[in-house]
């Protein structure tokens, strides 16, 4: 059959990632979660103390990217591709509101921006692929077959982020987790390299009120039309 690409962009915890996950598994296809990325180059300089709440030390950032190594490899029992920097699994690490707080100032950094979209075009070169991020329709692959925008309020958002940290055990108030998705979502469609904007041949899909599996047969009936 027919491959396509598929690119799922939107602001934080619209749920991207879940229907990312579910048509890939579906189909077959790859998934990517651009996110997980750009959160493993804010883990690196936290870790390397490039960025702190004081400072960010760019530069230092830029002339290291290329120590940075991104790899996915799949795992079987979860049935989704875990995240590696420099060979060492980082999945969980990465999730964190500390990380969170310092990634959209990190996916400022052209440099940044430009070694991750290279990799991603490269995951994505054969079709087959589902990606989900914030510049997918518009910067990583701008001929996707079909392209979905999701959207849901910040308040809907925030509970979702408030419910999936709370669970894993994370010390988190619904208020800071609020603060955080309304900042990123700022910085996310403010900044100056590809900011978060739905690309014009985007379908715009708004999962407030729907249940995930709601959600995955109405994009499976729109990604059929595409097949
Ligand atoms: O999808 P996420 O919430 O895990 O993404 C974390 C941050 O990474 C998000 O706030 C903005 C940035 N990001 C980006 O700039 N471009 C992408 N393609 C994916 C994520």
């Amino acid at each position: 059959m027919n491959k396509i690409t598929i690119a799922i962009d939107g602001f934080s915890s619209t749920g991207k990632s879940t229907v990312a996950k579910q048509l890939a598994k579906h189909l077959g296809y790859v998934y990517v979660d651009t996110g997980a990325m750009y959160r493993s180059v804010a883990y690196y300089a936290m870790q390397n103390g490039l960025i702190t709440k004081e400072a960010f030390n760019v530069e230092a950032l830029v002339g290291q990217l290329s120590k940075i190594n991104i790899t996915f490899k799949f795992n079987e029992a979860l049935g989704f591709a875990e995240v590696y920097l420099n060979d060492v699994n980082i999945e969980k690490d990465i999730r964190t509101l500390e990380v969170s707080k310092f990634v959209s100032t990190v996916a400022s950094v052209s440099a940044v921006r430009k070694k991750l979209v290279e990799q991603q075009q490269k995951m994505g070169a054969n079709k087959g692929v589902v990606m989900d991020g914030r510049d997918i329709g518009t910067v990583v692959f701008p001929d996707a077959e079909l392209k979905l925008f999701m959207v849901a309020s910040a308040e809907t958002r925030a509970k979702r982020r408030y419910q999936e940290l709370t669970e894993k055990g994370d010390k988190v108030t619904y208020e800071a987790v609020l603060k955080n998705v309304e900042e990123r979502d700022f910085l996310d469609t403010t900044r100056a390299d590809s900011p978060l904007v739905k690309a014009e041949d985007a379908i715009e899909f708004d999962n407030s009120i729907l249940t995930k599996e709601e959600q995955f047969q109405k994009l499976l009936a729109l990604v059929e039309t595409k097949l």
